[in-house]
C-alpha cells in the first residue's frame, strides 16, 4: 500500500488534544487561528462508524483550513478497527490516530481506550490491522500503563513502533489515575531517549503555560507537546507558547474585546456547523472558561447559559464587552 506523504510540522509542534464534546470543528477553528499546529478530532467509535451512526459520522467532518488534521478512532476489536480505518481513509484526513488512552469505564470495559493497556498482544494486533487497512500515517495516543504496578509504556512504544506507527503521544498518567495527581513525564523522556524508536514522541499532561511548555521541552526532550484542558476557553495558549519560545517574553493576556470576539466566532461556527438549538446548547460548556477571572461574572454566565436564541447571546456578549472594557479602564 502506498503510504501518504510526510507531514511537515516545524521545529516543535503544538498539538491540540482530542477531547470528546470539545474538539469539534468550531473549537478547532479558534485553536487553529491561534496557533495550533496539529489537531485531532474527538475520538470516534469504530463500531459507531461501521453502524453508520449519525453521531459518529458527524465527527468525521473536517475542513481544508484545519490541515494537518488527524481523525481519532477507538475500539477493542481488530476487525472493526480495520473497517473503521477504511472509512476514515475515505474522508482524507492527514493522519489517523488510535486512542489507547481513554479511561472512561464504558470504553475500558469493552477492551478499548486505556483498557487495551492490559492486553499488549491485542494492542499490537489492532495497531497492525489499522496500519495495514489505511494508506494514512497511523499515530497512537496512550497513557503510561494501566496502574502504578504496570507502567508498560516503554515496551508498548517499542512494539507499536515495530508495527509501523508514525508518531506516539503519551499522556503522563496511568488509567487508574484518571486525571488525578500530576502527570509524570519521566517515562515519556525514557521513551524519547530509546534509540530504537525513530518516530516523534509527543508529551501530554498538564501543560498550561508558556513557561511550563518550554521547561518540559528542555527537561524531557520531547518532539512537541499536546495541550488539552488549558486550551478550553483559552485558545491563545498556542501563540503564547510560540511567542515565548521565540522571544523569551510573555504576551499580554487577551483583552475583553479579544475574548468576546473569539467566543463569538466559536459560537457562530457552532451554530453554523450544528444548528441553532444544538450549537447554542453545546456552546454552554465554554463560557466560564472564556471569561475566567472576571469579577462578578455570575449573572452574565447565567444569562449566557440560559438563553435559547442566538441574538440574545450575541447581545449579552456585547454587553459583557462594554461593561468589562469600562472596568479595565477604571482599574
Ligand atoms: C473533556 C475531555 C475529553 C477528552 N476526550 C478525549 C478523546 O476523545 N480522546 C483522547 O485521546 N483523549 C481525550 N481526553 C484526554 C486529553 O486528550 C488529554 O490527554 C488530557 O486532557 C491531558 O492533557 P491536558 O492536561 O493538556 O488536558 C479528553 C480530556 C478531556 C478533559
Amino acid at each position: 500500500m502506498v503510504r501518504k506523504g510526510k507531514i511537515e510540522l516545524g521545529n516543535f509542534p503544538l498539538l491540540l488534544a482530542p477531547m470528546e464534546d470539545v474538539s469539534d470543528p468550531p473549537f478547532r477553528a479558534v485553536c487553529k487561528a491561534n496557533g495550533a499546529d496539529l489537531m485531532y478530532t474527538e475520538f470516534i467509535s469504530s463500531e459507531g462508524l461501521i453502524r453508520d451512526a449519525i453521531k459518529s459520522r458527524k465527527k468525521l467532518d473536517i475542513f481544508d483550513y484545519e490541515r494537518p488534521i488527524g481523525i481519532q478512532i477507538f475500539g477493542g476489536d481488530e476487525d472493526s478497527m480495520g473497517l473503521a480505518a477504511q472509512i476514515v481513509d475515505a474522508t482524507n484526513p492527514d493522519l489517523l490516530d488510535i486512542n489507547f488512552g481513554c479511561p472512561v469505564k464504558k470504553v475500558v470495559c469493552k477492551g478499548a481506550g486505556a483498557g487495551i493497556l492490559k492486553d499488549l498482544p491485542q494492542m499490537v494486533k489492532i495497531t497492525e490491522r489499522v496500519v495495514k487497512s489505511t494508506q494514512l500515517p497511523v499515530t497512537v495516543k496512550t497513557r503510561l500503563g494501566w496502574d502504578d504496578n504496570s507502567k508498560n509504556i516503554e515496551e508498548v512504544a517499542e512494539r507499536l513502533f515495530d508495527v509501523g506507527i508514525k508518531a506516539l503521544t503519551i499522556h503522563g498518567r496511568t488509567r487508574a489515575q484518571l486525571y488525578k495527581g500530576d502527570a509524570d513525564w519521566t517515562l515519556i523522556e525514557k521513551v524519547k531517549n530509546n534509540p530504537r524508536i525513530q518516530i516523534p514522541i509527543f508529551g501530554n499532561g498538564d501543560i498550561d503555560s508558556p513557561q511550563k511548555a518550554v521547561e518540559y521541552k528542555n527537561r524531557y526532550g520531547v518532539d512537541g507537546v499536546m495541550i488539552g484542558r488549558a486550551a478550553i476557553g483559552y485558545p491563545w495558549i498556542f501563540n503564547e507558547i510560540k511567542h515565548f519560545m521565540q522571544t523569551g517574553t510573555i504576551l499580554p493576556e487577551p483583552t475583553i474585546q479579544q475574548r468576546v470576539e473569539v467566543c463569538t466566532t466559536h459560537l457562530l461556527k457552532s451554530v453554523e456547523w450544528k444548528d441553532e438549538i444544538v450549537g447554542i446548547f453545546e456552546m454552554r460548556r465554554h463560557y466560564s472558561q472564556y471569561f475566567k477571572g472576571l469579577p462578578n461574572f455570575k449573572d452574565y454566565r447565567t444569562k449566557l447559559v440560559t438563553a435559547n436564541y442566538l441574538q440574545q447571546i450575541l447581545d449579552t456578549l456585547k454587553e459583557i464587552e462594554t461593561v468589562y472594557a469600562n472596568q479595565e479602564v477604571l482599574v
